[in-house]
């Protein structure tokens, strides 16, 4: 499928510039925010007053809304899939302490905090079901994902560049949308992990525009590989109890898109940045195969456009196992 010498070579090149990598995207242990800072202090005078307000807010939020928090909350506690399925990626020795399984390990380092964070807050909030949102959580451990990457580097890095923008997106608008309640406190939480997921999604970014100078063609290949599958979110296996894999998933983004957390738009929008993050339009030096994939890759927006100004907004009649009634 892919010259995998090549691209063995091309991340033992970037590999040297880990440390770099690190120092510039990612924020050191001990100076970057941790869950506690934002959660109900249990020894605190104040503690039951400010489960009280948490909860008050947490009771009136729109219900739409409220189920997309928590499926952005099952996303992140699915880390270990995306770990694991990351070292894998050719190019990434995890024997070796140094390089790219640094990378992976400090980067789910921080990853890690955020669903740390999000489920210590539904389980303060009184609304969730707790024990069926744990459910859909293992079963999405469980059941794996497949994102049509393989354990190509070039396609993975694309996903990650996409799915991290993604994250920040989804994050940033429960946030706004917390904020516009009054419910300050949750819109910091999302704040705060948005922020990450924007670093993250910058250093992904950075790895493609590195790849894109060394190796222009397949690049482009793997980019347009990628587009032409459609990116799928992590999470497109999700389930409730009793249901098959997969099955829930239909329903979550029906909600987020009801909601306006993430939607077809925003899908539009990403792959709009990233062409222009990765000037696209302007990479020469390409094989005539890759000259193609340039093509249909400037030209995708405008078609998914046409299509995605047709698609109604959802209604959302489905109840989910995780919110109690
Ligand atoms: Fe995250
Ligand atoms: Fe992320």
């Amino acid at each position: 499928m892919y010259n995998k010498l090549v691209r063995l070579e091309v991340m033992r090149n970037l590999g040297k510039e880990v440390n770099n990598f690190i120092n510039s995207y990612l924020t050191p242990v001990e100076k970057i925010w941790q869950p506690t800072d934002f959660l109900p202090d249990p020894s605190a005078e104040t503690f039951k007053y400010d489960v009280e307000e948490l909860q008050t807010y947490a009771q009136e939020m729109d219900y739409a809304l409220f189920v997309t928090l928590i499926g952005d909350c099952i996303t992140e506690e699915a880390l270990p899939s995306y770990e694991s399925w990351i070292m894998g990626i050719d190019g990434v020795e995890q024997e070796k302490s140094s390089g790219w399984s640094q990378w992976v390990r400090s980067w789910t380092a921080e990853e890690n905090r955020h669903g740390d964070l999000l489920n210590k807050y539904l389980y303060l909030c009184g609304r969730v079901n707790m024990r069926e949102v744990e459910i859909t959580t293992q079963y999405l451990i469980q059941d794996g994902f497949d994102i049509g990457t393989s354990m190509d580097p070039y396609r993975n890095f694309v996903y990650t560049s996409f799915q991290e923008t993604a994250t920040n997106i989804s994050h940033r608008r429960v946030g706004s949308l917390a904020k516009q309640t009054g419910n300050t406190k949750l819109s910091r939480m999302c704040g705060v992990i948005a922020a990450d997921e924007a670093r993250h999604a910058k250093a992904y970014k950075h790895f493609v525009t590195r790849i894109f100078e060394l190796d222009p063609s397949e690049m482009m290949l793997a980019f347009e590989d990628m587009m032409r599958k459609k990116i799928v979110m992590p999470a497109h296996l999700m389930r409730e109890s009793g249901q098959k894999a997969g099955e829930l998933w239909g329903h979550f983004s029906d909600a987020a898109q009801r909601a306006m957390v993430y939607t077809g738009q925003d899908y539009i929008n990403i792959l709009s940045d990233l062409l222009n993050d990765w000037k696209i339009e302007h990479i020469s030096g390409l094989n005539e195969k890759a000259e193609k994939a340039q093509e249909y890759l400037m030209k995708l927006p405008g078609r998914l456009q046409k299509i995605t100004d047709r698609i109604a907004t959802p209604d959302l009649q489905y109840q989910f196992k995780w919110v109690k009634s």
